[in-house]
């Protein structure tokens, strides 16, 4: 599926709403330009927004560093906000201390809050659901949970999604594979949850426009079926590419050359389960990464053989 499909899913019905994305980054921005195409007028923000505009979207200047820019003022009668910027380790929330007394002002409808599974640390391989404790292993993964309380003690109509890896068009192991620097590692029994950018964009909206607020949870994790070891999914994006694979590598005999925040990643092994969101009624479009890796390539050439035309429009880098 293309941006174009997410767009065409459901008509624009909702005149009026006032959707602002603080941070149109990879997710944020196909967010945007799906809730535009339903009847949200949107504006997101960027520490470097386009100079041109880009379509229907609005482009403001936030930076947590230099001031509230445009976003403050864009605040005014508000009725939805996705948050996408992750916590940093001096400030926290790069939104909160500027723009959440603002927030409380607006007649908001629904905050979405992109969060990720890693709050939940380490389940051994064991499935888990939004009733797990959370009992972060990194400061990273802590900073996140304190970033989900703040935004909790706001009392705004709140839901945090929490995701595992985000793939979709440009954030697949293609490039990798294609310029020999991918790595196969195996490690026994670890496996990776992953999510498809258009299933957040999807599952995002399914709540604010299909569930009424009362059945809206606060806590939702948004993952495909199929959690399980990167050897697997990069063979079939190999596969896919018509590529031979590198070499296999032993985890343990790699360990030592990895950065610590990639050997965060391998010291936590989970499989979060999307049961709740199966039950609240949506349906994924990328059930595992073989769909979604094989959408996500042919984004990719149309949009290469559309720059080659020269239709392809811009937005900042993601
Ligand atoms: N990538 C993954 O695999 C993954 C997995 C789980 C959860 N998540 C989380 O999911 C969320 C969305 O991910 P994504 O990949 O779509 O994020 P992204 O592309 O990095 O976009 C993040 C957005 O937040 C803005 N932002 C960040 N820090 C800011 C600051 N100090 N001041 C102002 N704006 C700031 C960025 O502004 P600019 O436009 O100026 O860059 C950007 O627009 C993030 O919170 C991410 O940590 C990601």
């Amino acid at each position: 599926m293309n941006d174009t499909d997410v767009l065409t899913v459901t008509p624009a019905v909702n005149p009026g709403k006032r959707l602002l994305v603080l941070g149109g980054g990879y997710t944020g921005q196909r967010f945007a330009r799906a809730a535009a195409a339903r009847g949200f007028a949107v504006s997101l923000t960027s520490r470097r927004p386009p100079a041109m505009a880009t379509g229907a979207l609005h482009w403001l200047q936030f930076d947590s560093d230099s001031g509230s820019g445009g976003a403050a003022a864009a605040l005014e009668e508000i009725t939805h906000v996705l948050v996408t910027g992750a916590p940093n380790g001096s400030q926290g929330d790069p939104f909160l201390p500027l723009l959440g007394a603002m927030l409380q002002r607006q007649p908001l409808e629904w905050v979405g809050y992109l969060s990720t599974t890693g709050v939940y640390g380490d389940s051994g391989g064991a499935w888990l659901d939004e009733t797990a404790p959370t009992r972060p292993l990194s400061e990273r993964s802590q900073r996140r949970l304190d970033a989900e309380h703040a935004w909790q003690a706001l009392g705004l109509p709140l839901q945090i999604l929490r995701l595992p890896a985000i793939y979709g068009p440009h954030r697949c192991p293609f490039d990798s594979l294609r310029q020999g620097s991918c790595r196969l590692v195996h490690k026994p029994a670890q496996v990776f949850a992953r999510v498809h950018v258009d299933d957040i964009v999807g599952a995002a909206l399914h709540c604010l426009l299909a569930l009424a607020p009362p059945d809206r949870p606060t806590v939702l994790n948004v993952c495909d079926d199929c959690p399980c070891p990167s050897t697997e999914s990069l063979s079939f994006a190999a596969h896919l590419l018509g590529l031979k694979l590198p070499s296999v590598q032993r985890y343990a005999d790699i360990e030592a050359d990895l950065t610590p925040m990639a050997r965060s990643f391998w010291v936590e092994n989970r499989r979060t389960s999307n049961r709740l969101l199966h039950n609240l009624g949506y349906r994924l479009l990328y059930p595992s990464y073989r769909e979604g890796f094989r959408a996500s390539l042919a984004e990719e050439t149309a949009q290469a053989s559309d720059q080659v035309s020269g239709t392809a429009c811009s937005g900042p880098s993601s």
